[in-house]
């Protein structure tokens, strides 16, 4: 019965799927997404919750799978879910940010097809519209290797996700109405581990055995701090590059990163505290879960766990230990390190300069001093139906602009198959952190001051790592490369949050004049469409 049913569901299904990777597995996710009540601060607030949890439930994958995800919006506003990392090869249709894809309306459901294409690793969804990523609505992604594909470590006992991140007790209407009315966000109240606070979440280990935790900062504004009370993590992947493996007594993770460790439980059988805290803050915001021997001998005892001190020095030294494994592989049987990055000549710098300032006396945050408004349409959908006068590409320079912030929907365009150097100038007192839809690049170098041409030589050109989001420290500049193999709308973007809705963010439109479909997939047939792109047509008549 239930394989009948199967059966039915694909074939009726067959049509709207047929770009994806016919020959890869399909997984299904039917997903209700509703305000509910949460109390992870120990008030009630209202929460986005997935099928009744949050945080969501984790999509569990393997490389290559097709995800096919119908998300029902039980909300009273309209609802968009982004797939933090997920590359959406060709098909930035289906990216789940404002400027590529139509909101769910209030009450509709729409499918999402993705497929994890020669990924691996550990990511995140969130809800990307308005200020929903301050209600919960995200959860975990991994994507797991082959079976037949070595994976440069053993098996653990155990793989856990575990979502951090900074929380307001005030609701996201509230905080968003307070970021449209020009205010800055004030700090926030507390931290929160997998949705608990303080004391709340708990993670069970028997003795003697190993234990991977997959760690994203789904937060809103800081960096933070993880660590384990008495047990040493070995870092084994970040964002998708399975790194040389180090072990550390605590790890940062920045807005938007995730990571993975291995620890072993090899301490006497008791319970322990695991510890997060804000990095870079004068007041220290403290959360602890609990690690719970099988056979613990009793509760958690001793002081939390100390983290570094305030300076940034601990953090940039740790962020440049974190390299590739040349020989581990990756997505492919093939080694990490057999594309070789730092050969290949650069034909483009984009020099990215964040700021912050006020806009008929509203606080809005730029990007070279433009400061992205969304336009009426998404601009993916105005780009392939046509329609002009939604974006003008050009609308922000390569280069940091001297003038005062402005408001524009910022589109930059560069060339399918480029291999360009980005470099972010944080001239800013705060740490930064930035992540580009549809790629992972290379870190290649970060360090305080001014970036100049001759910071070109201390870059990392043999084992950097690829990832999706990256840091740049106080007063400081990091610098990437991206290969730039996947045509479509990126979305460029702060990731802390309010900078983020007031403006620092643009489009990278990744664009060749061919309209193959080895470039790029068509508009999907089921593709919701608004604005100026309503009543189009998906397929020619
Ligand atoms: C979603 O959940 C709400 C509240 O429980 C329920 O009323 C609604 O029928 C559900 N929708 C779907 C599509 O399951
Ligand atoms: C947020 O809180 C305000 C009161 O501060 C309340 O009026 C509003 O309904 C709340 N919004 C949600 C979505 O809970
Ligand atoms: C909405 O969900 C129903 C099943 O609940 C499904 O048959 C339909 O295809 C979905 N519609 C869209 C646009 O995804
Ligand atoms: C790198 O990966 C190889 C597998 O190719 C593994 O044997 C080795 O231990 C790893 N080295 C480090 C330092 O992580
Ligand atoms: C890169 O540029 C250098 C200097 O212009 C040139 O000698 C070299 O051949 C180029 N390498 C590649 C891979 O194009």
């Amino acid at each position: 019965m239930q394989l009948h049913l199967a059966v039915v569901l694909l074939c009726a299904t067959a049509g709207l799927f047929a770009i994806a990777g016919a020959e890869d597995p399909y997984r299904f996710f039917d997903w209700n997404v509703t305000f509910g009540d949460i109390y992870p601060l120990g008030v009630r607030q209202t929460g986005i919750l997935i099928n009744g949890q949050f945080p969501g439930p984790d999509i569990h994958s393997v490389t290559n799978d097709n995800l096919i995800i119908n998300v029902h919006n039980s909300l009273n506003e309209p609802f968009l879910i982004s797939w933090s990392g997920i590359q959406q090869r060709r098909n930035s249709y289906e990216d789940g940010v404002y400027g590529t894809t139509c909101p769910i309306p209030p009450g509709k459901n729409f499918t999402y097809i993705l497929q994890v294409k020669d990924q691996i690793g550990s990511f995140f969804y969130f809800p990307s519209l308005a200020f929903h990523k301050a209600a919960g609505g995200f959860g975990g992604i991994r994507i797991l290797s082959r079976p037949r594909i070595p994976v440069p470590f053993p098996d653990p006992a155990g793989d856990y996700t575990v979502l951090i991140g900074d929380w307001y007790k005030s609701n996201h209407t509230n905080l968003k109405a307070r970021l449209d009315r020009g205010k800055k966000l004030p700090f926030p109240d507390g931290i929160i581990i997998n949705g608990r606070g303080p004391g709340g979440a708990s993670f069970n280990v028997e003795q003697g055995k190993t234990y991977r935790l997959r760690i994203s900062n789904v937060g809103l504004q800081n960096s933070l701090n993880f660590r384990i009370q008495n047990h040493r993590l070995t870092l084994i992947e970040v964002e998708g590059t399975h790194t040389l493996q180090t072990t550390y007594s605590s790890i940062d993770l920045h807005l938007g990163q995730s990571c993975s460790i291995l620890f072993k439980a090899d301490q006497p059988a008791k319970d322990y505290y695991i510890a997060v805290s804000t990095r870079f803050t004068s007041r220290v915001l403290t959360s602890t879960a609990i690690l719970r021997y099988s056979n613990s001998a009793g509760p958690v005892s001793g002081p939390r766990p100390g983290g570094p001190t305030i300076q940034i020095d601990w953090s940039l030294n740790q962020a440049r230990s974190i390299r590739t494994n040349l020989t581990a592989s990756g997505p492919r049987p093939n080694p990490q390190g057999s594309y070789h990055y730092g050969l290949i000549n650069t034909t483009r710098t984009i020099r990215l300069a964040n700021s912050a300032g006020q806009v008929n006396g509203k606080q809005r945050y730029a990007i070279n001093s433009v400061s992205f408004v969304p336009a009426d349409t998404p601009l993916k959908l105005a780009d392939y139906f046509k329609i002009g006068g939604v974006f003008r590409v050009g609308s922000i320079s390569d280069n940091p602009y001297g003038g005062k912030i402005y408001l524009d929907t910022s589109v930059m365009q560069a060339d399918y198959r480029a291999f360009i150097e980005i470099v972010f100038q944080n001239n800013e007192n705060i740490v930064q952190s930035w992540h580009l839809d549809g790629y992972s690049f290379f870190v290649v170098g970060m360090d305080g001051g001014q970036w100049t041409t001759a910071s070109r030589r201390e870059y990392n050109l043999r084992d950097a790592v690829s990832r999706c989001t990256t840091q740049v420290y106080p007063k400081s500049w990091t610098a990437i490369y991206v290969a730039l193999d996947n045509v479509g709308m990126w979305n460029l973007r702060s990731e802390f949050w309010a900078r983020q809705y007031l403006g620092q963010q643009f489009y990278l439109r990744v664009y060749t004049a061919s309209t193959s479909l080895r470039d790029e997939y068509p508009i999907p047939k089921n593709a919701l469409l608004c604005g100026r792109a309503s009543g189009r047509h998906t397929r020619p008549l």
